[in-house]
């Protein structure tokens, strides 16, 4: 487990730049305007970004045309996320369903994209909540799990 923090996400999607290479399939859940998206677009082999909002769905799918963008909620649609042609290839996937969520929802999520995400080698997860918790209980040390959680 890697912990990192704020301004590592933001800062011009840093995440994103570093830890995506041109091998990976993506899966960002909650890709809101596509911001991140572009990011992970100009890396990956493909992006599939999936959000609940169907203006931010439209505004994305206009910022980057060349990635691919559905709506799917993930905790309501597990079954047709596990289903998703890109879920039987998706090597990493970026979680930030909104950085201020609770930690017990993120981690349910986290569980969802586990369980429906086998192939998947590293996920991303944007929770202030879970990084204070994970920092506080870990004292920022690794374990490799292959989560890495920013706050
Ligand atoms: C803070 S924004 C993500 C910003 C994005 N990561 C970026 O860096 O540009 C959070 C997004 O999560 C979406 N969201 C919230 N709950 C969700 C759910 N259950 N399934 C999928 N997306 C969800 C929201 O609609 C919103 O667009």
């Amino acid at each position: 487990m890697l912990l990192a923090h704020h301004q590592i996400w933001c800062n011009g999607r840093n995440l994103a730049r570093h830890l995506v290479s041109a091998e990976d399939h993506i899966i960002e859940i909650g890709s809101s305007l596509g911001h991140c998206t572009e990011v992970l677009h100009a890396r990956a082999a493909d992006v599939l970004g999936l959000d609940v909002s169907v203006a931010q769905l439209a505004e994305s799918r206009r910022r980057v045309p060349g990635a691919e963008f559905e709506f799917l909620d993930v905790f309501e649609e597990p079954d047709r996320l596990a289903a998703l042609p890109a879920a039987a290839r998706c090597t990493k996937v970026f979680l930030d369903i909104g950085g201020d969520r609770q930690k017990v929802q993120v981690l349910n999520a986290i569980g969802i994209l586990r369980r429906c995400l086998q192939r998947a080698r590293l996920i991303v997860v944007k929770s202030e909540e879970l990084h204070a918790a994970m920092a506080s209980w870990m004292g920022c040390t690794g374990n490799g799990e292959g989560i890495l959680v920013c706050s």
